[in-house]
């Protein structure tokens, strides 16, 4: 594996891997990709292989301009043009009836392929000069947290892949919101970056998925997605300081509090050996952004005898209910 700076040069070697059937790690503005060309089969059986992704698992094809869209999608709805005029590139990943020259390995033998327009300058670049779609899940081992930094991909699958792109830490920090646009009425398999208010602003009503009543059509949905090792307490806003810790007696826990003020009450509880904030200032923009980095690192804490991460829920307002999904799966492993 090699690391890749954001230079010209590095940028038309990343491309050029693509092009030629490799496996590049990517920067986005969510999280880092594991990218591929998603119309080389092969190329996109790396991905399972080096992810130990199950091959039921779809993977989203990434584009960086909008004439590359009837080459992977057939017939968008009115619905959907508007909302790709309007919110991309950006945050979002429609579902939307696939061309059958989508390999079936991309979209698990669905009729539907996932489709996005990433915002990242890096990504856009790499996608642009490699001349194709570029086929590509969060880089992480499946079902563990996701990365945000080159230094998390390295970690995790460096011995995997070709080359990483190190462009920085992502600024969103949680993946894309997932919007099927099959069906009456846009709905929401996996919230994400993108607020479901921004999506009615352009599309009128949109659904939550239901995970109560429908079966899991989107893996994202599994429960013991983006899961650390150490086992994850999901507490309510304002609960660390009176958690129930009584499984842990005498034990390292460490905790992630949503913001500073959280953060200090859990700290003076004397229950926890380590805490962190996600925003000072309670901010889910901010919070998000710093989401899987802290979880990275106090999963860490595991190496120094941490038996636990208790973490608080986010207000549900803003990038809060994406916040809320991610630490709810990662407490169901
Ligand atoms: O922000 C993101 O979306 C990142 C960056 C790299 O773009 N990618 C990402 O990919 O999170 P991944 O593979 O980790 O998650 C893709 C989600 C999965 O939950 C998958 O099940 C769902 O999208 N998905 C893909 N194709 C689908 C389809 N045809 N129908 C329903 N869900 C689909
Ligand atoms: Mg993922």
């Amino acid at each position: 594996m090699q690391i890749l700076s954001t230079s010209d040069a590095d940028l038309d070697r990343a491309a050029r891997a693509i092009a030629g059937g490799l496996l590049v790690a990517l920067p986005t503005e969510t999280v880092y990709g594991l990218g591929a060309d998603a119309f080389n089969p092969e190329a996109v059986a790396r991905i399972f292989e080096a992810k130990a992704r199950p091959t039921f698992d779809p993977l989203i094809v990434h584009i960086a301009d909008l004439s590359q869209v009837d080459d992977v999608a057939f017939d968008p709805s009115p619905a959907a043009r508007a909302l790709m005029e309007a919110l991309w590139p950006g945050p979002l990943t429609l579902i939307l009836p696939k061309r059958p020259r989508v390999p079936d390995l991309v979209t698990s033998g669905l009729d539907t392929v996932a489709l996005r327009f990433p915002a990242h300058p890096v990504a856009r670049k790499i996608i642009a000069r490699s001349g194709t779609a570029v086929a590509a899940p969060s880089a992480n081992p499946f079902g563990y947290l996701s990365p945000t930094t080159a230094a998390h991909v390295a970690s995790m699958l460096g011995d995997k892949v070709d080359f990483i792109v190190d462009g920085g830490a992502s600024s969103i920090g949680v993946e894309s919101t997932v919007l099927d646009m099959t069906g009456r009425v846009p709905t929401i398999l996996r919230p994400g970056g993108m607020e479901k208010s921004a999506i009615e602003a352009i599309v009128g009503r949109v659904d939550d998925y239901d995970r109560a009543v429908a079966s899991p059509t989107s893996p994202g949905q599994l429960p013991s997605h983006y899961a650390p090792h150490l086992p994850l307490v999901l507490v309510p806003y304002g609960a660390l300081a009176g958690a129930d810790l009584s499984g842990w007696k005498g034990q390292s826990i460490v905790a992630l509090a949503f913001s500073g003020a959280s953060r200090r009450l859990a700290l003076d509880s004397g229950r926890y050996s380590r805490v962190e904030c996600l925003s000072e200032e309670g901010g889910t923009r901010e919070a998000a952004a710093r989401l899987f980095a802290l979880l990275h690192e106090l999963d860490g804490q595991g190496e120094s005898g941490a038996r636990a991460i208790v973490a608080e829920r986010a207000p549900d307002s803003g990038l809060g209910p994406a916040i809320n999904d991610r630490l709810y799966k990662a407490s169901k492993k």
